[in-house]
C-alpha cells in the first residue's frame, strides 16, 4: 500500500481537540462532562455539525449513540461498514483527552479519507458511544445497548451518586427508554471497529513508543459490599456497646487492600466510594455500603484474590458482597493488530503491544465478535482520570494518521 495516499491534518484535529475540550471546562483545568448532562448535550451538538460538515450522515439510536455514517461514491450501502469511535462523556473532574481523542481522530480520519478520492467499497462510521464512564453506573452502556448486551432492567436501575437514572436521562433527551431494544444492531453489519485512546498510563511515553497495539483489555468486576450495623445514639452508647458499621466497614477496607496486595503485581483493587447512611454526627451509622472494583488481565488471578475478599466479607458479621457487573477480559484481534502494526511499520512509527487496565466501548465491540483494535497514544506522566491529564498533539497525529492508514488496509482487504 502507497502509505502517503492519506494525509491527515494536524491542525483540524488539533482545533477539534482544543474546541471539543471547552465543553464542560472547570476552571481548574479539568472536565465535568457527564454523560447527558447538559455540558455532554452541547458537546454532542457541536460534534453533529462537525459530523455533518464533514459528509456524514448523522442518526442517534434510542441509547442516545450517535451514528455518523458516510458511503464513498462507487461503494455499497449495504456492505458492512468500517466503525470508530469513542466516547464524549468524563469522569467527574477528568481530563479532555479521555473518549474525546478518539471521537476527534475518527473525525480527522473520515476527513482525510474522503478528500483523498481514494476508492473505497464499504462505508465508514464515526460512532460516539453514550456513557462510557458510568455517570449512570455501570459504564459501556451505549455499546452495551447497541449490541444487545444489558442485563435485564439495568437502564432503570443504573443510577450513579447523585445521578438521575439511565432511563430518566434518556426520557430527558427525549428517548423513549422502553424502545432501548430498537439500539440493537447485527455485528454482521461492521467489519471492524478501531478505537484511538489515550494509554492512560505511563508505558509509551517510558518507551518514548507514539504507538501502543492493545492486546487485551482486563477483565473487570464491581461488586457492592453492604455492611450493617446497628445506629443508635452517638452521645449516649457506650463505645463497648456499640456496632458501628462504618468501623466495621473501614477494617474491611483495609483488609480487602491487603487481599489484592497480596495478589501481586497483576490486579488492582479499588474501593471508590463509601455510603453511610444515616451519615449524620450524632447517630452511629448503621448501614456503609462500599463501590469495589477488581481488574486483572488475568482471570486466574482475578479469581484468587475475589476468593480472599469473599471470606474477609463472610468473616465480618453483617456485611455482604454482591456482584454488579462483569465485563471486559477481552483479547483484540490478531488481524486487526497486524493491521495497525503494518501501518506503523510503513510510516516508520515505533510501537509496542500491550494490554489495557482501563475499560473501553472496544471490549463490548469485541465481545460480540466484531474484529476490534485499539491504537493507544502516550500521555503525560501517564496520568488520566485527572485534571492534569494532558498529550502531545504531534501523538494525537500520529495516531489519527495510523488509525486513517488502518482503516483503508482493512477496508482494501
Ligand atoms: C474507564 O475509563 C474505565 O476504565 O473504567
Ligand atoms: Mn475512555
Ligand atoms: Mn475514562
Amino acid at each position: 500500500m502507497d502509505p502517503f495516499l492519506i494525509k491527515i491534518k494536524p491542525e483540524r484535529l488539533e482545533k477539534d481537540l482544543l474546541d471539543l475540550g471547552k465543553f464542560g471546562e472547570s476552571p481548574g483545568g479539568g472536565i465535568m462532562r457527564p454523560a447527558l448532562s447538559e455540558a455532554d448535550l452541547a458537546a454532542r451538538a457541536w460534534l453533529k455539525g462537525r459530523m455533518r460538515e464533514a459528509g456524514m450522515e448523522v442518526r442517534e439510536d434510542e441509547a442516545a449513540n450517535i451514528i455518523g455514517r458516510w458511503t464513498p461514491a462507487g461503494g455499497s450501502a449495504d456492505s458492512p461498514c468500517i466503525a470508530f469511535g469513542s466516547h464524549s462523556d468524563a469522569v467527574p473532574n477528568g481530563g479532555k483527552f479521555d473518549g474525546a481523542l478518539g471521537i476527534c481522530a475518527g473525525l480527522e480520519a473520515l476527513r482525510a479519507i474522503r478528500e483523498s478520492g481514494v476508492p473505497l467499497s464499504c462505508p465508514l462510521e464515526l460512532l460516539v458511544l453514550t456513557d462510557e464512564e458510568g455517570s449512570h453506573f455501570a459504564g459501556t452502556l451505549g455499546s452495551r445497548a447497541m449490541f444487545d448486551l444489558l442485563a435485564e432492567g439495568e437502564i432503570y436501575r443504573s443510577k450513579g451518586a447523585g445521578q438521575p437514572s439511565f432511563a430518566e436521562s434518556l426520557r430527558r433527551v427525549g428517548k423513549s427508554p422502553e424502545e432501548i431494544g430498537r439500539a440493537v444492531r447485527s455485528s454482521s453489519e461492521f467489519l471492524a471497529f478501531l478505537e484511538v485512546h489515550i494509554e492512560q498510563g505511563p508505558l509509551l511515553e517510558s518507551l518514548g513508543a507514539p504507538i501502543g497495539i492493545v492486546e487485551g483489555i482486563v477483565f473487570i468486576e464491581r461488586f457492592i459490599l453492604r455492611v450493617s450495623g446497628r445506629p443508635g445514639h452517638a452521645g449516649t452508647t457506650p463505645m463497648r456497646l456499640r456496632d458501628d458499621a462504618l468501623v466495621k466497614a473501614a477494617k474491611i477496607i483495609l483488609a480487602v487492600n491487603e487481599a489484592v496486595l497480596a495478589g501481586g503485581p497483576e490486579i488492582v483493587g479499588t474501593i471508590g466510594n463509601v455510603e453511610v447512611q444515616p451519615g449524620v454526627f450524632n447517630i452511629i451509622p448503621g448501614r456503609a455500603n462500599l463501590l469495589l472494583e477488581l481488574r486483572s488481565l488475568k482471570n486466574p488471578v482475578l479469581a484468587s484474590v475475589r476468593g480472599a475478599i469473599q471470606k474477609i466479607i463472610r468473616s465480618q458479621e453483617g456485611a455482604e458482597m454482591h456482584l454488579l457487573l462483569s465485563k471486559g477480559g477481552v483479547r483484540m484481534d490478531p488481524k486487526i493488530m497486524e493491521a495497525i502494526r503494518l501501518s506503523c511499520r510503513e510510516r516508520g512509527i515505533a510501537c509496542h503491544q500491550m494490554g489495557s487496565g482501563a475499560g473501553h466501548d472496544s471490549m463490548t465491540f469485541q465481545a460480540r465478535g466484531i474484529p476490534t483494535g485499539m491504537i493507544f497514544i502516550p500521555c503525560k506522566d501517564g496520568k488520566s482520570h485527572s485534571p492534569e491529564e494532558d498529550i502531545r498533539l504531534e501523538d494525537a497525529a500520529i495516531g489519527t494518521q495510523i488509525l486513517a492508514d488502518t482503516v483503508l488496509r482493512i477496508a482494501r482487504r
